[in-house]
């Protein structure tokens, strides 16, 4: 290595070094975090107030015996699927026939997740998938699982509260989401499709895990968004255990720091979400971003070739999550895939090996930092659950940060073993694979079950 090489390796050794400190959440946090969370949950609990909704789901887990076929829509992340799923009790499940499509086209030709689209449209995309599926003409009881902060007011009626993940479809805040479903349906001739159930994703995930297993009892989603529900034994205002959306993805009492005040100032709706700004699918690509424009622009990296990156970064499209499951994942000698992405992507070649190695650096801190910051509320609720872990929990997980980002499930769970010490052998982590979308079927089951 030249020496103007060392020099420049040293800028950049600084700048990581500072990156670390913004970014690096020590035990005590987690601690810390976990307590406010935890005070947080009873507040919204018992005075719905505070940053944490608590919102009821009206369901409470399933027995594992519920049985039939059902229509299950998964609607809230980057696509909506569609699944045919009968449900054999025992906890067995059975995909019959599924279908998924974008809600925003790749190719440009559509966005249902924009204010260039109203919900009758969202909706209507919605009902043309499922008649895709099945066709007309079919009688089927169908659960939607609708992945955003609504009121319920019964198990079939769930108002938007308001959009989140930056989604921002026109004529939908205010508005029962399972009407604009049975509107949509009737409107192409889909007669016998009946929405009987709207669940969040989160407590879709929940109820599949306890579907075969009772002591899932935590049910989390680490995707494109981030929230996690409980089954809660003692709801305030009910006789009978409960599962309880909280909606932590508006947690926010938390150590943020510039990025994140960055980010949030310029989101489409600043002061909310602030942890799922700082810990989902969504948001760790821009974040990234932000990270590497201000190393460019302090003249850390990428010299030779700053106008070139700063370009590229400058478009949020061209660094996103799968990006950083890019760069986290390449253990190739030399950093070889991240190397061949960037020149593909900006046209510039041989860039050190020091520079492709921060950039590691920095994706593994970033989404380091996500997996404590969610392991520190998975403990919060575990507080309010059974604070001295006298039972064993599963806390099931789904979404796409969970099942494919390199090194988050292990550091979640390590994060989750530092703060409960002996006591974390009572819990453990369970990925659901499409759990958010079986658990509509299931809700569907219970809503039809007689009595
Ligand atoms: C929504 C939650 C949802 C989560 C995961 C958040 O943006 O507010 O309702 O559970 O994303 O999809």
């Amino acid at each position: 290595m030249s020496e103007w090489e060392t020099v420049k390796g040293h800028f950049l050794d600084l700048g990581l070094r500072d990156l670390h400190k913004c970014f690096n959440l020590t035990g005590p946090q987690m601690q810390h975090i976990a307590e406010k969370f935890h005070q947080a949950m009873l507040r919204g609990l018992t005075e719905q107030k505070g940053p944490l909704k608590m919102l009821p789901s009206f369901f409470n887990i399933p027995t594992g015996e519920e049985s039939g076929v059902f229509l299950s829509i998964d609607f809230g992340g980057t696509n909506v699927r569609v699944s045919l799923v009968q449900l054999l009790g025992q906890g067995k499940i059975r995909v019959l026939k599924k279908i998924s499509a974008f809600l925003k086209d790749p190719g440009g030709s559509y966005d249902y997740t924009a204010a260039t689209a109203t919900g009758g449209e969202l909706f209507g995309f919605l009902a043309e998938q499922i008649a895709e599926l099945i066709g007309v003409g079919e009688t089927i009881p169908l659960g939607l699982t609708f992945s955003f902060p609504t009121e319920m007011q019964a198990l079939n009626k769930a108002v938007l509260i308001g959009w989140t993940k930056e989604f921002n479809t026109l004529l939908t805040v205010g508005k029962d989401v399972n009407l604009l479903l049975h509107e949509a349906l009737q409107e192409r001739g889909l007669y016998g499709i009946k929405p009987v159930a709207v669940i969040n994703d989160t407590v879709g995930t929940l109820m599949t895990a306890a579907y075969s297993n009772p002591r899932a009892d935590i049910g989390s989603i680490c995707g494109t968004g981030h929230n996690t529900c409980y089954l809660e034994r003692q709801p305030p205002q009910e006789p009978h255990p409960m599962i309880i959306n909280i909606e932590s993805g508006n947690f926010n009492r938390l150590p943020a720091n510039k990025y994140d005040r960055y980010l949030d100032l310029h989101s489409e709706k600043p002061g909310e979400q602030m942890l799922e700004k700082m810990v989902s699918g969504r948001y760790l690509g821009a974040l990234m971003r932000l990270v590497l424009l201000g190393l460019i622009r302090k003249g850390c990296l990428f010299q030779g070739v700053s106008r070139k990156m700063v370009d590229f970064l400058s478009q949020a499209k061209n660094l996103d999550a799968e990006h950083i499951s890019l760069v986290l994942g390449d253990n190739s000698p030399g950093f070889g895939e991240t190397a061949v992405w960037l020149k593909d992507a900006t046209g510039a070649r041989d860039l050190a090996q020091h520079e492709l190695q921060a950039l590691k650096i920095i994706a593994t801190l970033l989404t380091t930092r996500a997996a404590r910051l969610v392991a520190a509320t998975y403990a919060g609720v575990l507080g309010r659950l059974d604070p001295r872990l006298k039972r064993p929990h599963i806390i099931a997980i789904d979404g796409s940060l969970y099942e494919k980002m390199p090194g988050f499930a292990s550091h979640l769970e390590k994060g989750l073993d530092e703060i409960l010490q002996n006591s974390s052998r009572q819990v453990r982590l369970k990925l659901v694979k499409d759990g958010s979308g079986m658990g509509a079927a299931i809700a569907a089951a219970v809503a039809v079950a007689p009595g």
